[in-house]
């Protein structure tokens, strides 16, 4: 089977091929500056020709405009990727297509989150991906939402990169006590991936919850306490910013074959 994985180049994506790879899955890749085919997505004709050029069985997408900030300035743009674009590799893929979404489509109120509760998105990132997943579905593809993710990746991205970047450096980090996600290794996020891509028939909407809730503040502590780090660097904090919802863990199903402390001693 030959896997088609767009995004390939952002944090989740070398994650994501391996987990493919090791499924034995013949992956292509696809990124705006990477990857097999580097391509702009959204560019007029570059879905079909991406299709046409590697004729995949199966398309994990990922490429999304995920920064928070960047779609609030150009809420436009981000709903090209995030909207656009998910439903026209819908139209040409059906349940061929797994798009990757967020626990921020959820506006943090009615936690815990399970697949089937309505989506109330705060930010203009949440309202762009819900739009995305409904537009998907619509044409008959499959959506899996996925939690706050960490792990150490090659170029330093992701939660726990930045947070030992910033103690080891000797600064303090303000952490949030009252925001809520479950947290989620993105290598477990990626075998999740793996094994819900092939399964074409399976359910249409699916959650990868980490297997934990925890505060970003409590995620902090673990983490340095996991590391040998000095957590009296880290500063308690109130959010009080109206974008982000306080509580958004999710569950389902679906449940990471690793621990919380294992995926920890990984980050
Ligand atoms: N990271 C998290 O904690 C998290 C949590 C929940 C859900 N998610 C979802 O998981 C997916 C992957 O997240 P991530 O953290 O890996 O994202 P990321 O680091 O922001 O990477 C996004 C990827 O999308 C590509 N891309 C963006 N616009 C594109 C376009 N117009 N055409 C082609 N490629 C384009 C980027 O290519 P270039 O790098 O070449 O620009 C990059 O490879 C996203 O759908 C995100 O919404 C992530």
């Amino acid at each position: 089977m030959r896997a088609l994985v767009t995004g390939c180049q952002g944090f989740l994506g070398p994650f994501a091929v391996a987990a493919l790879q090791r499924r034995g899955f013949a992956v292509v890749t696809t990124a705006r500056r990477g990857g097999d085919a580097a391509v702009d997505l959204v560019g007029r004709g570059m879905v079909d020709a991406v299709l046409e050029a590697f004729a995949p069985d199966l398309v994990l997408h990922l490429a999304a405009q995920s920064r928070l900030d960047a779609c609030e300035r150009d809420p436009a743009a981000a709903r090209l990727v995030n909207v656009v674009l998910p439903a026209e590799l819908a139209g040409r893929l059906g349940s061929r297509l797994l798009a990757v979404s967020t626990d921020l489509v959820f506006d943090g109120r009615g936690a815990p989150y399970g697949e089937r509760a309505p989506v109330a998105p705060l930010s203009v990132y949440g309202a762009t991906k819900a739009e995305g997943e409904e537009r998907v579905l619509a044409a008959g593809g499959r959506v899996a939402r996925l939690p706050l993710l960490f792990g150490p990746d090659a170029h330093g991205r992701g939660a726990s990169a930045s947070l030992r970047r910033a103690l080891l450096g000797g600064q303090t980090v303000p952490l949030y006590t009252n925001e809520y996600r479950t947290p989620l290794h993105a290598a477990d996020a990626a075998a999740g991936l793996a094994e819900l891509l092939p399964l074409c028939s399976g359910p249409a909407v699916v959650h990868l919850p980490g297997p934990e809730r925890l505060s970003r503040w409590q995620f902090g502590q673990r983490f340095c306490a996991v590391h040998g780090l000095d957590a009296s660097r880290l500063v308690p904090v109130e959010c009080q910013d109206p974008l982000r919802p306080r509580d958004v863990a999710l569950v389902g199903s679906w449940r990471a074959e690793r621990s919380f402390a294992t995926m920890l001693a990984e980050a």
